[in-house]
């Protein structure tokens, strides 16, 4: 077994260390927070992740996974360094890789013996090309220190559950040193390995999360025009599911794609092909479909309430997908300013993603609009005026039809997930709208 060290621990770093300690690897995660590390080691969680405390708590107990602040030791020790951090979004679309440097940085200046350094992080191609020769230049001992691309493919909300069952481990190596090195790492995971060269690795990323936001914006360009033409796009998609080259994942049409990669991965990749002199017609496409996709709703109910100032607004999810807290890209941000600057008195629930977006929008008044966070559906429910809904949670899609009708002071729901079937809320005597069904 390796002894492994992790640079941050994010959603990528933290899931993978547990996943690498669950196959009985040593693990040190290291993260500059001192905080976060007690926290870690007491056996609590940074994000909100399924089935992830249980297996820190149980990794940790075993010996098999740390938590440091002390990176020096960590890498001086490692026979592989994973690197985790984020790459968050530039203004211009670009990857700001200013952590990445950093880490690159303190590994160059820590390493004691021949190590293998793996880019998870989602780096434009070539990054890794760079991050060896940044490397070597500040490299201190005289030890063989190589770069590998081994991307992440975990969603969140399933992301321990992607990692231990991934439908592919992708390598990107220029050695054979490297790309048995990595292949011993993953070899008890049991999972197909494709090893490529570096490039192609790093491009493999973008090329699939790209395909899955092209997809997500086909779908909801599709069934802007089935709403026109009266089709109906979820029978429209269960049709062309059957198709094995299309394929049945995917196809939801519904309030645009958020999260912290899609949007992201998106525009980076555009910016690639910019800085390149070609322009990447699908993708570019793929973003202006989503950027309007986000405030559709909204500019629905605004033809026909005229003004959302003293309503009672109703918002049923905040976070961009079901299963997490984070609220990166989603809809809800899009929207609640909108209503909050026409004077909205919104009343929002989420079962975790209240406490994150109180910070943004403390409980009380915002500009014109007021906010108040509630408990559950039902209460955000009563005497509303107009309901949104922006996430698609278990309790939010299990709220009946004849709930709308009998809490609400005017039944009037705008549902970004098409959880409802059209008839169904029209016998209980809602006036709903959804995306892609013509009421
Ligand atoms: C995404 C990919 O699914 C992962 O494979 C990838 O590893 C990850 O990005 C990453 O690069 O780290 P994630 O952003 O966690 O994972 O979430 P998804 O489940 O893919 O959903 C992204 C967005 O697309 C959400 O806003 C979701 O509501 C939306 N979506 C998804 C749709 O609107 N329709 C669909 O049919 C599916």
């Amino acid at each position: 077994m390796l002894k492994i060290a992790v640079a941050g621990t994010g959603y990528v770093g933290l899931v993978a260390g547990v996943g690498f300690a669950e196959i009985g690897h040593r693990v040190l995660c290291v993260d500059i927070d001192e905080t976060k590390v007690e926290m870690m080691q007491s056996g609590i969680s940074p994000i909100y992740e399924k089935d992830l405390e249980e297996l820190m708590q149980k990794n940790y107990a075993a010996g098999r996974i740390n938590y440091t602040t002390d990176y020096e030791a960590a890498y001086k020790e490692a026979d592989a360094v994973f690197i985790g951090v984020g790459t968050p979004e530039n203004e211009d679309g670009s990857a700001n890789l200013s952590y990445i440097a950093t880490v690159a940085r303190q590994i160059a200046e820590n390493v004691e013996k021949d190590c293998l350094i793996v880019v998870k992080s989602t780096v434009p191609v070539g990054t890794n090309d760079k991050v060896e020769q940044f490397i070597n230049d500040f490299l201190v001992n005289d030890v063989r220190v190589e770069v590998a691309s081994n991307p992440e493919f975990l969603a969140q909300g399933s992301a321990v559950h992607d990692t231990l069952y991934a439908k592919r481990i992708i390598i990107g190596t220029e050695s054979e040193w490297a790309e048995n090195l990595l292949k011993k790492i993953y070899e008890p995971f049991n999972l197909p390995i494709v090893a490529v060269n570096r490039r192609s690795a790093e491009m493999i990323k973008y090329a699939s999360n790209d395909f899955l936001a092209l997809k997500i914006s086909y779908m909801n360009d599709i069934a802007n025009l089935c709403e026109l033409v009266g089709a109906d796009v979820q029978d429209v998609a269960q049709g062309m599911s059957f198709d094995d080259r299309i394929g049945s994942k995917f196809l939801n049409a519904g309030i645009g794609y958020g999260g912290s990669c899609f949007p992201k991965d998106t525009k980076a990749l555009d910016y690639l092909a910019t800085q390149n002199g070609y322009e990447l017609k699908t993708i570019k496409a793929a973003i202006d479909v989503n950027k309007d996709q986000k405030t559709l709703l909204y500019k629905k109910a605004s033809n026909r309430l005229i003004t959302f100032n003293g309503l009672k607004v109703a918002v049923l999810g905040l976070t961009f997908k079901p299963g997490t807290d984070d609220l990166r890209e989603a809809p809800s941000l899009e929207n609640v300013p909108l209503l909050l600057a026409q004077g909205a008195d919104i009343y929002a629930f989420d079962p975790v993603g209240k406490e994150n977006f109180a910070k943004l929008y403390p409980e009380g008044t915002n500009g014109k609009g007021t906010i108040n966070y509630v408990e559950n559906a039902e209460e955000a429910l009563k005497d509303a005026n107009v309901c949104f809904i922006f996430t698609e949670w278990g309790n939010i899609k299990a709220v009946r039809p004849k709930v709308f009708k009998e809490l609400m002071r005017t039944p009037l729901v705008y549902d970004g997930r098409n959880i409802h079937g059209i008839d169904a809320m029209e016998q209980a005597g809602v006036e709903y709208y959804s995306i892609g069904r013509a009421p």
